[in-house]
Order: C-alpha cells, then sequence, then structure tokens
C-alpha cells in the first residue's frame, strides 16, 4: 500500500479535563509519531472517550493543548479535521439508510469520493456483503457497528485514525479483521487512537505500541497512590 505522505504526528501536551465538576484529568501527556498505536486504558469513567473528543477537536480542554504536527488543532481546523476519521462510542449510522448509502454519506462528510466498487469492497471486508442494500435499523447490533467500521476501508487516506471502542459487538472474525487493518494503517505510517476494555492483539510491532493509562493522570488516583505509598513507609 501506499504510504501516507507528510508525516502526521499528534501530541497531546499537559491536558487538563473537567466535567460535571468532576476533574478527570491533570498533566495528561503523550506523544504519537507517525506509525505508532495508541490504546487509552483506564476504568468505565476514568475519561477515555472524553479524551478523545479533545483529540478530535469536538470538545476543549481547560488547560493543556492538543497539537497536530506540532500545531495547535484549534487554529489548524479544517486542516486538521481533513486528516482525521473519528468512529465514536455511538455508531453514527442513520437507520433510515443503507448499509452502502451510510458508508457513502461518511465517506463524502469526510471528502472521500468512493465508487460503488469500493463501497461494496469495504462492505464486503466486514462481511456485510449480503447487506449493502439493507435497511441499517433493520440490522442487529453488531451488524450496524460494522456498517460504521467499514468507513475505515474507504479512509486510508487519512492519517489519524481516533476509535472508540471498535471491538465492541463484534465477532471473533470482525475483531480479527479490524485489528488487521488498524495493524496496516499503523504500519503504512498512519496513527490510530483507540479505546479498547478487551484484550486484543492487534498485529502491529510492539516498539509501535503505546499504552496511556488515562486514570494514572486523574487527581483521585494520585491522592489513593499517595496514600498508598504513605502507608507502605510505615
Ligand atoms: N455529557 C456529559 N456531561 C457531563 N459529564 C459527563 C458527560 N459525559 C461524560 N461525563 C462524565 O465524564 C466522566 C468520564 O466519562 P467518559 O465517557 O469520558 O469515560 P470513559 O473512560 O470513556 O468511560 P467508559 O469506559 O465507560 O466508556 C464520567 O464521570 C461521566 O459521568
Ligand atoms: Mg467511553
Amino acid at each position: 500500500m501506499t504510504e501516507l505522505q507528510n508525516q502526521p504526528r499528534l501530541t497531546a501536551k499537559d491536558l487538563e479535563l473537567e466535567r460535571g465538576e468532576r476533574l478527570l484529568f491533570r498533566g495528561l501527556h503523550f506523544d504519537g509519531a507517525a506509525g505508532t498505536l495508541v490504546r487509552l486504558a483506564g476504568a468505565n469513567g476514568t475519561g477515555k472517550t472524553s479524551l478523545l473528543r479533545l483529540l478530535t477537536g469536538l470538545m476543549q480542554p481547560d488547560a493543556g493543548e492538543v497539537l497536530y504536527k506540532g500545531a495547535n488543532i484549534s487554529k489548524l481546523k479544517e486542516d486538521y479535521a481533513k486528516d482525521l476519521v473519528y468512529i465514536g462510542h455511538m455508531n453514527g449510522v442513520k437507520d433510515d439508510l443503507s448499509a452502502i448509502e451510510n458508508v457513502r454519506i461518511a465517506a463524502r462528510m469526510g471528502n472521500i469520493i468512493t465508487t460503488d466498487e469500493e463501497l461494496v469492497d469495504a462492505l464486503t471486508r466486514v462481511g456485510l456483503q449480503d447487506f449493502i442494500d439493507q435497511l441499517t435499523g433493520e440490522l442487529s447490533q453488531g451488524q450496524r457497528r460494522r456498517v460504521a467500521l467499514a468507513r475505515l476501508f474507504v479512509s486510508k487516506s487519512k492519517p489519524v485514525w481516533i476509535l472508540d471502542e471498535p471491538f465492541v459487538a463484534l465477532d471473533v472474525a470482525s475483531v480479527a479483521n479490524l485489528a488487521a487493518t488498524v495493524a496496516e494503517h499503523v504500519e503504512a505510517g498512519g496513527i490510530v487512537i483507540y479505546t479498547t476494555h478487551q484484550e486484543c492483539d492487534v498485529p502491529v510491532d510492539p516498539a509501535r505500541k503505546m499504552t496511556v493509562d488515562v486514570s494514572a493522570f486523574s487527581p483521585r488516583r494520585s491522592w489513593a497512590a499517595s496514600k498508598s505509598e504513605e502507608a507502605a513507609d510505615v
């Protein structure tokens, strides 16, 4: 496959975020160079989805900044958005459209021009070849999830993929297929940032993998950790 041009780099710099009057994290940082797979870890409610939204620019941090190729994403706006694919926790697919229409519209919204052949291929890659013209509202939860993920197969030119729980509701074969697609994107120089609660081996060189434990930046965790250190000192 063609290598991505114009080396991407996504950097979280000292991010702080409060939600619902609770400080979720402070001083959160990582630096994702081209060809990096970043897994966000942490228990329910630690702020992984919130962090993804900061990384997409959909939400603003209370302190710190997100840099793309060294520039603040809030200044880059469309110049960053055009390089990004975000598949959120909710599927983002429209029930009253068919599977192929959903992928076509999602691609078009990302300024990706696709042929019908490419759309059929994308849906076939996620195992939906028999449901191409089926209304999405008539599909199962896992099948709807696959419609959302089919977008990745027409998004290889987009350097940054941000995926919230991409493996949820997928069967074993689909998990392996998706993991392989993610790995291929990383090997081609993309940056993939994802959350997962499942152990899932994405087959990339371990040197390309990074885990960011969001709870490690939680002030509550720091308090608990310092208390346990105090106890250990006694
Ligand atoms: N729209 C919102 N308004 C206010 N608080 C919110 C909102 N969405 C989430 N929160 C709060 O922010 C915190 C972090 O939520 P978030 O969804 O980022 O966690 P998460 O790590 O993704 O959890 P999960 O593993 O369950 O997906 C939670 O305490 C949640 O209650
Ligand atoms: Mg979440």
